[in-house]
Formats: C-alpha cells, structure tokens, sequence
C-alpha cells in the first residue's frame, strides 16, 4: 500500500520539523518508501535535510507549467527536482475550484512534471450534482493522460473531501474500474476523509493506496496502518 499525505496549507517549520523526526523513529527502514508526503514549496528546504538518507518520498502540491520564465510567484518544476521532490500533485479539486486550474493547465503541469523525472499524482473525482454522471466526469478529466507515464490518479470525490463523508464500496470499486480502463498502467488510489478508523473498509484489490488530507497532519493518524509499521 503507499500512503501519500497532503499536508495542504497546514504545519508550521517547527511542526513539520518534529513530525518529520517522529516519523522516522516509527517508521523502519523498509517500510518508509510506502509514505509520500506532499508540503508546502517553502518547506522543501526542510524536507531535503530531514528525509536525505531516508527512503520516505515526498513532493509539492503544485507547479507552474513551464519550467522558467517572467512568472512572478510561481514554483519552477525543474527547481522542485533539484530540491529533492519526487511527486507533485496535479489537479487537486481545491485548485481547480478555488484557483480556476482549467483542464488544459493541469495537463500542462503532468507533462512538465514527468519531463522533470517527477511522478504526477493526478486528482480525479465528482462533485455531489455530478454524482449521476460520474463515469462521464472520470473520463473527461482523464482525457490526454493515458500516454502519460508514470502516473498516479487519485479518485477523490470533491463531496469527500474534508467532510467526513465516504463512498461505499461499490461506488469506490467503479470509479477505479473507469481509471483502470482509461490508463491500464496508472497506480490508483482513493482520497476524501481516509482516517484509521475507516480505512480497512475501503481496502479493495483494485486500490494500490489512499491520499490523505487531515489525518496526514498528525504522525499517528498518518500511520494508518501498525502493521504496515
Ligand atoms: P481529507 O483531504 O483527507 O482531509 O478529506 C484529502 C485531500 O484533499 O487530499
């Protein structure tokens, strides 16, 4: 299974800090290349140093599209690899409702970020009114991703997303059905309101992990999993 965090806007320098040394005192060796954690750009500095000589994976949250430029306050992908990233997260419903993140740009930003040696963890999912057409949001969304390799997809029904609400089972298993058959190759993996009390419910053969938000936060509910420990 691979945990991947999003800490969202969230964590201060010396709350990241003590999370990032707690971590690696729970975590063994072999088990750390399972954990992606995704953070603000302004702590990569402090992810370099914490993580350099560990296996624990982490990455940004977004990306410009192009690499350099007279883009004032945009984050170079190019710049985000040499840091150390690894993953970054495209088209997170957050961005794409609250910072206008339009299809073509998020397909701009998975190109750059796999022309970066980089792994694009793309976000997918409906919002409530769309719940009927859900297959057809799935697909559109993933229009021009299928060459795209690699890829992670996150099915993450906006209406899940910090609610506390989840999908059933069914429903989980036929949003990853139409991932898998649009990109046969993608990792796939659930997001909206994973915590450890639900997370053993939504366990299924088709997911290859989860994306978490707030649980992500804490050291102990980002480690859904003691066994996995
Ligand atoms: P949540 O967030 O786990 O807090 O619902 C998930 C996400 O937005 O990636």
């Amino acid at each position: 299974m691979i945990y991947v965090g999003n800490w969202k806007m969230n964590q201060s320098f010396e709350e990241a800090q003590k999370f990032l040394q707690s971590l690696k005192q729970q975590v063994p060796e072999e088990k750390q290349k399972s954990y992606i954690i995704l953070v603000p750009t302004m702590l990569f500095g402090l992810m370099r140093d914490e993580l350099s000589g560990t296996n624990f994976n982490w990455g940004g949250q977004n990306c410009f599209y192009k690499n350099e430029g007279p883009y004032t306050g945009e984050n170079s992908p190019q710049l985000m690899y040499e840091m150390g990233a690894r993953y970054v997260l495209v088209g997170h419903s957050e961005r794409r409702l609250l910072f206008g993140e339009t299809h073509e740009m998020i397909l701009e930003k998975a190109h750059i970020i796999v022309q970066n040696k980089m792994t694009p963890i793309l976000c997918v999912g409906e919002s409530l009114e769309q719940r009927s057409q859900f297959q057809n949001v799935l697909k559109s969304q993933l229009t021009g991703f299928s060459n795209l390799s690699p890829l992670m997809v996150a099915y993450e029904p906006v209406w899940a997303v910090g609610s506390g609400k989840i999908p059933n089972n069914l429903q989980i298993q036929s949003a990853l059905s139409v991932i898998k058959e649009v990109i046969p190759h993608s990792t796939v993996l659930y997001g909206g309101s994973v915590n450890g009390q639900v997370f053993r419910t939504l366990l299924c053969k088709e997911l290859d992990g989860f994306l978490i938000g707030k649980a992500s936060l804490k050291v102990d509910s980002f480690i859904l999993d003691e066994n996995a420990v």
